[in-house]
């Protein structure tokens, strides 16, 4: 389980995160939603330990992460926790399985045979079965984008976040990464927390939402019951209501 405590982030005067508190239960995927430049990537990238936080503090299954030492990160974090960039980004120099064992090499115990398997069965897992040699330019975007979801469950991480994982991507490819999304979930017993703007297709891919307005997080909720809340901003948010921008 991941609980966020009063989580504060400012950028100089740029306020982003006033006063966020979240729980991620175990085997959940919860999705976070929000305007652009709300803050949503900075709040994943706090949990994940690459931005610290002003303020507030991340438990990782019961451990503060917000004062690991380096080491003490490495071990109880980075191997058990992998974030899917908005961007994809994969090293451009590297071939695909040069950059998913790079991912790998938090795992010190593993032998090279198994990094091999580890880096076949994901790259099978997100389809893409023949890629291993290529270079990230020789892809396609949709591409690309599995293969980063490769290169992030490689390791076998018991949480996945996912920033944005359809943007920007065709309905067909949109659908086919949120299907991949769940069949993840199912086969390697992760718990997830996805951002997303695709509002339409929310209740497929999660069980729970929860809006990041204005510092905060306003409202949460079941995906199921997300058409039936009477929360005038999250209401507002979904039906894409210009107006709650006042
Ligand atoms: N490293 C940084 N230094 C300074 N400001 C930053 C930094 N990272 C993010 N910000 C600022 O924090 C705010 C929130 O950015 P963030 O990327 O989290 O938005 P977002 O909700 O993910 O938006 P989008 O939906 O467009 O991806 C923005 O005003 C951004 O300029
Ligand atoms: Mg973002």
């Amino acid at each position: 389980m991941v609980i966020v405590e009063h989580l504060r982030k400012y950028f100089g005067e740029t306020r982003v995160l006033e006063d966020v508190s979240l729980v991620l239960n175990d085997g959940e995927i919860l999705t976070v939603i929000g305007m652009s430049g709300v803050g949503k990537s900075v709040l994943m990238k706090t949990i994940v330990g690459l931005i610290e936080p002003d303020g507030g503090r991340v438990l990782f299954d019961g451990v503060d992460i917000t004062n690991l030492s380096e080491s003490e990160y490495n071990d109880r974090v980075r191997s058990r926790m992998s974030m899917i960039f908005q961007q994809g980004a994969l090293w451009d120099s590297m071939t695909i399985e040069e950059n998913i064992d790079l991912a790998l090499s938090i795992r010190r115990n593993l032998s090279r045979k198994e990094r091999a398997e580890l880096i076949r069965e994901s790259l099978e897992l997100v389809g893409l079965p023949d890629v291993q040699k290529m270079y990230p330019e020789e892809l396609s975007g949709g591409m690309i984008k599995r293969a980063s979801i490769a290169r992030a469950i490689a390791a076998r991480p018991k949480y996945l976040l996912y920033d944005e994982p359809t943007t920007g991507l065709d309905p067909v490819l949109a659908e086919m990464v949120n299907r991949l999304i769940i069949s993840l979930h199912r086969e390697l017993h992760t718990t997830s927390l996805i951002i997303s703007h695709d509002i339409e297709n929310l209740r497929k891919f999660s069980q729970r939402v929860a809006l990041l307005f204005d510092g905060r997080i306003v409202h949460e909720c079941a995906a199921s019951e997300m058409w039936q809340q009477s929360d005038p901003v999250f209401n507002g948010f979904i039906r894409g209501e210009v107006g709650i921008l006042s």
